[in-house]
């Protein structure tokens, strides 16, 4: 039986060898984020970080390392991010843990973004997995009756504001043969705040499965 836990750890610790002393290190949401936010703080590098969430920010903060408010930041050297789900070209779904519109600034931001992951998460198609919207609560009912032009159905996250105090959806059943088309389209309607769709940000990933680690650079990967 696959140890996912395990196999986080490792892709965790993998990509923390990219990180340097003066580095400005984003850090992401999440369970394998939270892997890589213990490794970094375990090399005791000199680095600042800015993180994708309060709850990263927190956890960061709790283990010693410094958090920057993001908001006075606009560069950052490395981000390092999970995923929901990732492709061959690097193309991947995030925001299962609510924090895909900040996760995506931190990563547009960033010279470099990396994302660690177990195997898992690593499919031929995007279209399985439930891709999140983030919706401005007063636009909620207008986004949804617009939202089922791309999505067979939809479920609102109950009783649940993302850290910016939108609420999300997750759309089910979506057709991923034209990406760009389709994050076009969602960025296209007012109300719409962020989705999680990353198709330009991702330069590599570190992904484990079952103890072994491999890593894919955009370009470089077979199809
Ligand atoms: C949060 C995210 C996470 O990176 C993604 O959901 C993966 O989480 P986990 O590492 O717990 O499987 O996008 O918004």
């Amino acid at each position: 039986m696959k140890d996912r836990d395990a196999d986080k750890h490792l892709a965790a610790a993998a990509a923390v060898r990219e990180v340097c002393d003066d580095m400005l290190v984003g850090l992401g949401t999440g369970s394998t984020a939270a892997h890589a936010i213990a490794a970094l703080a375990e090399r005791n590098l000199r680095i600042e970080t800015v993180a994708t969430s309060l709850a990263s920010a927190r956890l960061a903060e709790s283990l010693g390392l410094r958090v920057r408010d993001f908001a006075e930041v606009s560069r950052v050297d490395l981000a390092i991010d999970g995923a929901d789900a990732i492709d061959a070209r690097l193309y991947a779904v995030k925001g299962a843990g609510g924090a895909m519109l900040r996760e995506k600034v931190v990563a547009d931001a960033a010279d470099r973004m990396i994302v660690i992951a177990d195997g898992s998460k690593r499919v031929a198609r995007l279209g399985g997995t439930p891709l999140p919207v983030e919706i401005l609560p007063f636009a909620k009912s207008y986004v949804t009756a617009r939202l089922k032009d791309f999505f067979v159905h939809m479920v609102e996250r109950p009783d649940y504001r993302t850290d910016n105090g939108n609420i999300v959806i997750d759309g089910h059943g979506w057709d991923d043969s034209s990406l760009p088309t389709l994050a076009d389209s969602l960025v296209a309607i007012p109300g719409i705040v962020g989705h999680g769709l990353f198709l330009r940000e991702i330069d590599a990933a570190y992904i484990a499965d079952n103890g072994i680690v491999t890593r894919l650079e955009r370009g470089a990967n077979p199809r």
